[in-house]
């Protein structure tokens, strides 16, 4: 049996095709809701290990997997059509409501309209995320071979995992036969059909909260269907920043948006920046500013600065000051190491903070959240240090001064970090943690004692090694706007404390491929280029999935020319293209329709290979030994103006 090289990211219609079947066999045998059966799936090779999560109380008995397994060949014997079925999302959950999608993935973002759905007759109906390659019809499939049974009882209820062999023979059969769904092949089935098939939600007691789940789902799709379920079934916190559960649902009702560290959720029209600067109170980054820091560092200023892309501040123009009076400073920012795969838009930050390092010649703490993402994720903390070790090469590969940089994992130097994390712990109430975050009476107390954390770097004593005892640094902490929560509290205990304050400087969100309303995410890789893509990857992802703000017919395009807001190849363009007149040229001319959106496309693949190119050289030069260089707890070597006798927290 040869061996199947699979996509990166595991999906291929022989296993986008088995996982439905196996969900519509484990619906029907083992009755569990089909919003709260999750698939999960894994390739290696010529293995597939696929999971299924249900919310049931009792695990499945022997017999009753046999039972999955036996249903899941029925459903192959038949050679079930599979059909795609296309229609606006908001008839979809109006006429199946929210039960076409699993719950990790709501919310969608607000730029889909249109759900592909994947419906085998009489046994499921799934919303599908546009670019999953599935097959026609089951028998394709061959066979589905239990042989590695297992079960796991996770806080989330039972998960079995089946494992599915595939010989190279059915995989270039079932690549030939695949289809992306792009055209309806059949009539939406009648709403009572798929009600049907659906199962009520368990009602024993370790199933409390998988009701919950569901009646946040039913709650919030009355109220809010673009937004249902916000925070309601993923893994991320319930609730977020500053607001309940209640309140982001509420805000979502209204069409408001919604950010904070773990949701990004955008009104109508896109993320309204101008708002978020009220509803935050933070400073815009004038042009003023952007002269002064040509001037103080000598250098033209980053696109990013130029472009208004870092766009708004807390007390920078006060660091300026302070240090163009001689008081030094360091950069602070971090990670959190959630996956292996970085995309673009994971590097802007980092990109930033490069210049930032080398314009004012500092030093630089870089911070890697493993614990954070322990706390919040489905991760064992071994898998959580791991990729924060993977995820520094990457971020070494953006360029940083080894001798000015210092890059820590929490939980090797959380013991360092002990003394502030404490000061910082006693100094904040529940209730304050509460209303900047959003915890709820079923947070884990992890994560509500984590912000601390994420707050201790931000003052200089708690690098006592790296900063050879100096505590009268400044700090200056670039970030993603969605972080800011942190650090105004941050900010708010600093000088009950006896601390300074941090500088903050804040970026817009890097859209993905498919438009402006979301983050873009790691876990669903059609929706960004991947640091790691191939320049095949880039062309094929730009051309397919980049959202063009084109007229819809050449006639229209050449009248009204290209909505240059909400055409995400021009929008990449401002991210990557350093020269300023070229981006303006393009900027008129496919503004004013002279120019085609395939031609803009060309020239941002071209860009994106450039980026990409590079940064996988860099990385290429990265070793565990440069990791574990830059991971050192030691001096750094920098030069700061000697200490003044009386320092600002004497
Ligand atoms: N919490 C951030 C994340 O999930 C990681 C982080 C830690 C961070 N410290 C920071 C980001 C300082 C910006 C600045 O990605």
């Amino acid at each position: 049996m040869a061996a199947v090289v699979r996509s990166s990211d595991g999906s291929d219609p022989v296993t986008e095709t088995a996982i439905r079947v196996l969900k519509a066999a484990a619906v029907s045998v083992l009755k569990c809701p089909m919003a709260l059966t999750t698939m999960l799936y894994k390739a290696k090779k010529s293995v597939v290990s696929m999971s299924i999560k249900t919310y049931l109380d009792t695990p499945p008995t022997e017999e009753e997997l046999r039972a999955v397994e036996a249903q899941a060949n029925a459903i192959i014997g038949e050679d079930a059509p599979l059909h795609t079925v296309r229609m606006s999302k908001a008839d979809a959950e109006a006429r199946y409501g929210m039960r076409i999608y699993e719950n990790f993935q709501m919310p969608l973002p607000a730029s889909v309209e249109e759900l592909r759905l994947a419906y085998l007759p009489g046994r499921a109906l799934d919303y599908v995320p546009d670019g999953t390659p599935m097959l026609p019809s089951t028998g394709l499939l061959g066979g589905l071979a239990i042989t590695g049974l297992k079960f796991k009882n996770k806080k989330k209820g039972p998960e079995f995992s089946f494992k599915l062999t595939i010989t190279a023979e059915q995989d270039a059969a079932a690549r030939s036969a695949a289809t992306l769904g792009e055209a309806s092949t059949c009539e939406p089935p009648a709403a009572a059909e798929i009600e049907a098939i659906d199962n009520e939600p368990p009602s024993g007691e370790g199933t409390l909260k998988a009701k919950a789940v569901a009646e946040a789902v039913t709650a919030e799709v009355e109220a809010a269907p673009a937004a249902a379920a916000a925070s309601a079934a993923s893994s991320e916190p319930p609730s977020g920043a500053g607001a309940s559960a209640g309140d982001s649902a509420e805000a979502a009702a209204e069409g408001k948006q919604v950010i904070n560290p773990w949701a990004v959720e955008a009104g109508e029209g896109g993320i309204d920046y101008d708002k978020l600067v009220r509803d935050f109170g933070c400073s815009v980054i004038t042009e003023d500013i952007v002269t002064r820091i040509e001037n103080v560092t000598k250098r033209r200023a980053h696109r990013f600065l130029r472009r208004g892309i870092f766009f708004t501040h807390r007390d920078l123009d006060l660091l300026l000051d302070r240090y163009c009076s001689g008081e030094p400073f360091y950069l602070y920012t971090g990670r959190g190491p959630s996956s292996e795969a970085l995309h673009l838009g994971h590097l802007i930050p980092f990109e930033f903070t490069r210049y930032l390092q080398q314009a004012f010649n500092v030093p630089l703490v870089v911070q890697m959240t493993d614990d954070e993402k322990f706390l919040w994720k489905d991760l064992t903390l071994e898998d959580a240090y791991r990729l924060g070790k993977a995820n520094a090469k990457d971020i070494i590969a953006c360029g940083f001064d080894q001798r000015k940089t210092f890059i820590f994992s929490d939980l090797d130097y959380h013991s360092h970090m002990y003394r502030n994390v404490l000061r910082i712990r006693k100094a904040v109430t529940y209730s304050q943690a509460k209303g900047a975050f959003g915890f709820d009476g079923a947070s884990n107390i992890g994560k509500v004692a984590f912000p601390a954390t994420q707050a201790a770097p931000s003052f200089p004593s708690t690098f006592t090694i790296p900063f050879g005892g100096r505590t009268d640094m400044l700090c200056l902490i670039p970030q993603a706007i969605d972080q800011d929560p942190y650090f105004r509290v941050t900010r708010d205990v600093a000088p009950r404390l006896g601390f300074e304050k941090p500088a903050l400087i804040h970026s817009k969100f890097f859209p993905a491929l498919q438009g402006f309303s979301t983050k873009m995410s790691a876990s669903a890789s059609n929706t960004a280029i991947m640091v790691s893509d191939t320049p095949e990857d880039i062309e094929s992802k730009v051309g397919k999935y980049a959202m063009s703000g084109g007229g819809r017919t050449l006639k229209e395009h050449q009248e009204n020319g290209a909505n240059l807001e909400v055409d995400v190849p021009y929008q990449w363009l401002r991210f990557f293209m350093e020269d300023d007149e070229e981006l303006a040229r393009i900027a008129t001319e496919y503004g004013a329709g002279r120019m085609l959106t395939s031609e803009v496309k060309d020239i941002l693949i071209a860009e994106l290979k450039r980026v990409v190119r590079d940064h996988q050289a860099a990385k290429a030069l990265v070793t565990d030994e440069t990791v574990e260089a830059y991971m050192r707890c030691r001096a750094l070597e920098f030069d700061a103006p000697p200490a003044k006798p009386a320092s600002a927290s004497s």
